[in-house]
């Protein structure tokens, strides 16, 4: 590998705490990723020094602020292989982001008797802001399914497209199962039929690049928090032309142009006609200084790195009895499991005690527990920061609730 593993856990200080009086094993970073010390400072330092509300002001710490903004709005851009900065509005996560899609550019654009394809595999996220828009509007929701190993039925995709199709709201990589969908070849279909593309990248965008521009997507999503960025944060890219056409969903300052109460208003250009209010300047920061931390390391050496513990994890586990492991073999970030027939639960609270955080429950994706007909699943996720011994200590303990439980 081209990084230094033991410098990079050097880097974010809560990896050397303590958890119920064992060494932290955090495998829960599909979840929320930790922060690196530049993330942490980049943060302390605006509040320290910086702060101030952009774009309200000529005094020179609002206008140092609204520079800083503007900057990481071009290192996003940079990032994604946007085409301009403009492409870019900082929401507060994937979640609103997908939100804002459905209010603004939805209500415009979906009308009773259309219909929305999304896939079985999908968060919450990605489903539930289209159902919001079908009872708003009387379009209807296509699913595409999913095959015993994981992966999409792409087979039947074409077969859900008709006249009426407007979006194809796609997950880039699930966030259970670890698979990732060939978005590329779902939006180059997609569009030759007409139809727009929303990929959700919260679960990509940590693991490799992400080029939207060679992808052709319309809209791309990802959180600052999962590529250890801060919460609160998170980026919209909408292609310019659509962009441009769409209505603001919140109102407020810093959305408008001009505001009369007997004119009416009149709104600011986009992107920032969807940013109505004081942003999370200090967020924005942080994720600039995240995305300059993941930069530094490479998101190649880093997705190579982690592409090697999952291979490793992987084959680790096989020697833990009664050990389920749902998706595909071919996976990046995270592996969903189950013991025997003991609720996930009780498997992470075991692992709990031994220092060990995976994540627990549904995973914000109902229905792919309803496709597995398991109430919950446990979810071990992978980040540059893991180890070889850290999955040694997660076999380990499973291995130990299996010897304690049956
Ligand atoms: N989508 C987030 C997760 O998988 C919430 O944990």
């Amino acid at each position: 590998m081209s990084f230094s593993i033991d410098q990079v856990r050097a880097d974010f200080p809560i990896l050397s705490r303590e958890v119920n009086g064992q060494p932290l094993v955090y495998l829960d970073s599909a979840a929320s990723a930790q922060k690196p010390q530049a993330v942490i400072d980049a943060e302390l330092d605006f509040y320290s020094q910086g702060n101030a509300a952009v774009h309200r002001g000529i005094h020179t710490l609002s206008a140092e602020a609204t520079q800083l903004m503007e900057s990481v709005r071009q290192q996003v851009a940079g990032f994604l292989n946007a085409k301009v900065p403009e492409e870019i509005v900082f929401v507060r996560g994937t979640t609103e982001g997908i939100n804002l899609v459905a209010n603004s550019w939805g209500r415009a654009n979906v009308q009773a008797g259309d219909n929305i394809i999304i896939s079985a595999m999908e968060h919450h996220a990605n489903i539930v802001p289209w159902q919001m828009l079908c009872e708003q509007t009387g379009a209807t929701l296509r699913v595409i399914p999913l095959n015993a190993d994981g992966t999409l039925a792409l087979e039947v995709f074409p077969t859900l497209i008709d006249e009426r199709t407007r979006l194809l709201a796609i997950t880039h990589v699930s966030n259970v199962l670890g698979t990732e969908n060939p978005v590329r070849e779902m939006i180059a279909t997609a569009h030759q039929a007409g139809i727009k593309v929303l990929v959700d990248g919260a679960q990509a965008i940590m693991h490799h690049a992400v080029d939207v521009q060679a992808l052709d997507c319309d809209f791309y999503l990802f959180s600052g928090h999962k590529i250890y960025g801060p919460t609160g944060i998170g980026v919209l890219y909408a292609r310019d032309e659509i962009l441009q056409d769409m209505q603001p969903w919140e109102g407020g300052g810093s959305m408008i142009a001009t505001v009369s109460l007997t004119e009416g208003t009149t709104y600011a250009a986009a992107p920032w006609r969807f940013e109505a209010g004081t942003p999370n300047t200090a967020g924005i920061i942080g994720l600039g200084a995240a995305l300059r931390y993941v930069g530094s390391l490479g998101l190649k050496e880093i997705g190579e790195y982690e592409q090697m513990l999952m291979r490793y994890a992987q084959q680790a586990l096989t020697i833990v009895p009664d050990l389920t492991v749902y998706g595909p073999d071919s996976r990046l970030g995270v592996i969903a499991f189950n013991l025997g027939k003991h609720h996930a639960y009780d498997v992470g609270s075991f692992l709990d005690n031994y220092g060990i955080a995976v994540r627990t429950g549904h995973h914000c994706a109902m229905p792919l527990m309803a496709h597995y007909q398991v109430p919950a699943m446990c979810r071990a996720s992978f980040a540059m920061y893991n180890t070889e011994e850290e999955v040694d200590r997660l076999v380990a303990g499973l291995q130990r609730i299996h010897r304690l439980l049956g």
